[in-house]
């Protein structure tokens, strides 16, 4: 099929990259030229696993190509997916001005008939707005559709996610679109499940939100873990293998981040106010996740007493493992809360140290994670990169100038780190 994608942020150049994969011809437009220059030179805007090689494989078998013209990707494809920033407001609630936009461009642009998709996550009823809008705007009064269909990549993984999706959710206000949909969606065998528009728009925000409340959970019930002495992961597990509940997002930890969860929750809290709920068991959620970061803090801070002077290692910036994204990170806001203290800091990621530096100043970036320790009062693990289980802990031991290591992600054994001579204080494993 023809399809174009407009937006190529994280969600828009893996849709587009991955629908040529499955052998669609596939035009992505951004209105950034220099990001257009950059991925038609072969260049890659964002870290992801997978993303680089299938850029250029379908590129060069002529299935997959750039634009910043709307018009050209509306013209030449059947199939319009809208894929740019729904950012947030200072209140929470969501900025939809690019969907606004995004939408007249498409409606002046269209000489016949177009399904339109909303892959951006946003508030329901939407998509009655962007079908509003088009009608209003669209000079030649063509018939069109809109479809929500909402994207649920996690960063980080996001071509196998897209290549082997759980579900497809299709949200339709008539049934003239849905063999398209499910042509387009046809290659990846996953279920597709139609439904109205307004409840695709929700799945998306109630599925983000509910996942944060599971990781909410787990890091209050690591609270009673170190108030007990019990073990949050023997807990996770033996809750996990219900399979009603499930293990995945049991991981206590310093608290989630990125650009999607934090958001996502402040707005679907918006959105039903906005409908006259005041859902308070996502403050909730939002509360336990700021008081986990904070209950980190106190640890170091009850630990080494005073920060003014010390040195501490960092071992993570990104929000988590496998992406170069720390938009929203807890690691640099963690770093910046140390900064604060007065502590002075050698940090380390394996993708994010470049886009760290925009926002994480006067620290030194180290380029070995193994050489992170040296000289420093303690190391921090701040991001859940597996390679740190790797860490040389021996080489780590000898070049603190204290053996303490404060891990934000229960990366190690506390018994086999007490072995190994470390003061070690993790998430809710044991006396805190
Ligand atoms: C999330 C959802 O998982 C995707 O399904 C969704 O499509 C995406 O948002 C989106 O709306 O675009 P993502 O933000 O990429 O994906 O990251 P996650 O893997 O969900 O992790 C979010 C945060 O939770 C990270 O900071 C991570 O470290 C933290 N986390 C995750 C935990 O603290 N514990 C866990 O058990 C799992």
């Amino acid at each position: 099929m023809k399809l174009t994608i407009i937006g190529t942020g994280y969600v828009g150049l893996v849709t587009g990259t991955c629908f040529a994969e499955a052998g669609h011809h596939v035009i992505c437009v951004d209105k950034d030229a220099e990001k257009v220059k950059m991925l038609k030179a072969g260049g890659m805007p964002i870290y992801e696993p997978g993303l680089e090689e299938l850029v250029k494989k379908n590129v060069a078998a002529g299935r997959l190509s750039f634009t910043s013209s709307t018009d050209e990707g509306v013209a030449n494809s059947d199939v319009i997916f809208i894929a740019v920033p729904t950012p947030a407001h200072a209140d929470g609630s969501v900025d939809l001005s690019f969907i606004e936009s995004v939408s007249r461009e498409i409606a002046g642009a269209m000489t016949a008939y177009k399904i339109v998709v909303d892959k951006s996550t946003v508030p329901v009823k939407t998509g009655e707005k962007v079908a509003e809008t088009i009608k209003r705007y669209c000079k030649a009064k063509v018939d069109f559709d809109v479809v929500s269909n909402p994207e649920f990549l996690r960063e980080g993984f996001a071509v196998d996610d897209f290549m082997k999706p759980d579900r497809v959710v299709i949200g339709v206000t008539s049934q003239r679109p849905v063999k398209a949909m499910q042509e387009v969606y046809a290659p990846y065998k996953a279920p597709i499940i139609v439904t109205d528009i307004n409840s695709a728009e929700l799945i998306k925000h109630a599925a983000n939100s509910f996942l944060a409340l599971k990781i909410s959970y787990i890091n209050a019930i690591s609270i009673l873990c170190e108030r007990s002495g019990a073990n949050v992961q023997e807990v996770a597990n033996g809750m996990g293998m219900d399979v009603r509940i499930g293990r995945k997002f049991l991981d206590a930890s310093l608290g989630f981040g990125g650009s999607c969860f934090p958001k996502d929750l402040s707005a679907f809290i918006q959105i039903s106010e906005t409908l006259g709920y005041d859902f308070n068991l996502l403050k909730e959620v939002q509360r336990i996740n700021a008081d986990q970061m904070d209950r980190f803090v106190k640890k170091i801070l009850e630990t080494l007493w005073v920060l003014k002077g010390k040195k501490l290692g960092v071992l993570g910036l990104a929000f988590k493992q496998n992406t170069d994204d720390v938009r929203m990170s807890p690691a640099i806001d963690l770093c910046q809360r140390l900064q604060k203290e007065g502590a002075a800091l050698r940090v380390y990621d394996p993708q994010a140290m470049e886009k760290a530096k925009a926002v994480l100043k006067n620290v030194t970036y180290v380029e070995d994670m193994n050489a992170v320790a040296e000289g420093c009062d303690a190391l921090i693990i701040a991001t859940e990169w597996p390679e740190f289980k790797k860490l040389d802990l021996e080489k780590a031991r000898k070049a603190l100038t204290h053996p303490i290591l404060f891990d934000g992600r229960n990366l190690f054994d506390p018994a086999e780190m007490e072995k190994l001579g470390f003061l070690y204080k993790s998430i809710g494993r044991g006396k805190a």
